[in-house]
Parts: C-alpha cells; structure tokens; sequence
C-alpha cells in the first residue's frame, strides 16, 4: 500500500467536515491500509483521513509505540467514530503532522468511551485514557475540519501560530540551500 503524502496548514482541505462512510468495503479498507502504512512510515499516535486528502470519516490511533515499553502495537481502525462518554480534564502537550514544528498544551477530556465501525464493519466501543484518549479527541476533531490549536486561547494561539510560520520558513529556506548545493 502506498505511503501518502500528508496535507499541512494552512490547505483548507483540512477544514472540510468528513463524510460518514456508507458501508465498510475494500475501498474502505484500502483507506485504512495506507493510513497505517503512512503514520508508521512517519512517526506519530494517529492519522485523519482528511490529513491525506480524503474526507471519509476515517482515523487510525496507535499510542503503543509511546505506551509500552516493548513498543507493541495497539492500533485502533475507526470508521464513523463518535465520543459517547467523557470524563475529567487533563492538560496535555500536542502536535500535529499537518502543522509540523510546533506543539501546544490542549485541555481535553481524560477519559471517554468511542463507538465505531471496525475495518469488518462491526459495531466496536471502546474505553481510553491518557495519551490514547487525547490522541482520539485530536484525530476526531479532524473530521470536523478543526486544529489543535483552534482550542488554544487568543495569545496562545498566536504565539504558536508564529512559530509555526517561522518553522516553516526555516524549511523552505533549507530546501532552497539543499536544491542550490552542488
Ligand atoms: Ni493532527
């Protein structure tokens, strides 16, 4: 399956709503495939369909890397996913592989209950905390066209926003020494 090429702020595809997926088949499954193989390829706890440019309502989270401390896989296909229980608060420090070079601190909820569509389009619910339940909120918040930092306060924002422009910047410019070096 192929590695895809993953879409950055500010492309306004990542500010679309996805669209819930009909019925769970091959092509559904395909979308998955290339999920998993770009966010393994890249590094990261999860991936948003809309992050590739599809607008399927479609993410995958994987913590086992970050999690344990064999490095196991405890990836999650998820399908339609809506958040039917939340509990507590919790402050945690997030990125985001469509806004490289910066993180901030999101207040999110600490535990929640997810229902979804597996990749054989059963009905699953499952229970997560801690970093598996923060990376759920983000990659959820995907399919509603919104970015971490939108939950960020005013000042906040901006000072992320900046660094942002700034990371950004910085990259080209080193793209450009790398394309003009002999
Ligand atoms: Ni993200």
């Amino acid at each position: 399956m192929p590695i895809r090429e993953i879409l950055t702020h500010p492309d306004q595809r990542l500010r679309r709503t996805a669209a819930a997926v009909p019925r769970v088949d091959d092509d559904v499954r395909a979308l998955l495939d290339d999920l998993v193989d770009t966010l393994r390829d890249i590094g990261g706890a999860g991936l948003a369909a809309m992050q590739i440019g599809d607008m399927r309502a479609a993410v995958i989270v994987d913590v086992g890397r970050r999690t344990h401390p064999e490095g196991k896989s405890t990836l999650l296909e998820m399908v339609n996913p809506v958040i039917v229980e939340r509990a507590g608060h919790v402050l945690w420090r997030e990125g985001c592989l469509s806004v490289p070079g910066v993180s901030a601190e999101v207040e999110r909820s600490a535990r929640l209950v997810v229902e979804y569509l597996d990749r054989d389009g059963q009905i699953v619910r499952h229970s997560a905390e801690g970093l598996e339940a923060v990376a759920i909120q983000h990659e959820l918040d995907h399919l509603d066209g919104v970015l971490y930092f939108d939950r960020l306060g005013a000042l906040e924002q901006k000072l992320t926003l900046q660094d942002y422009d700034r990371a950004c910047a910085e990259r080209t410019g080193r793209a450009g020494e790398t394309e003009s070096a002999p």
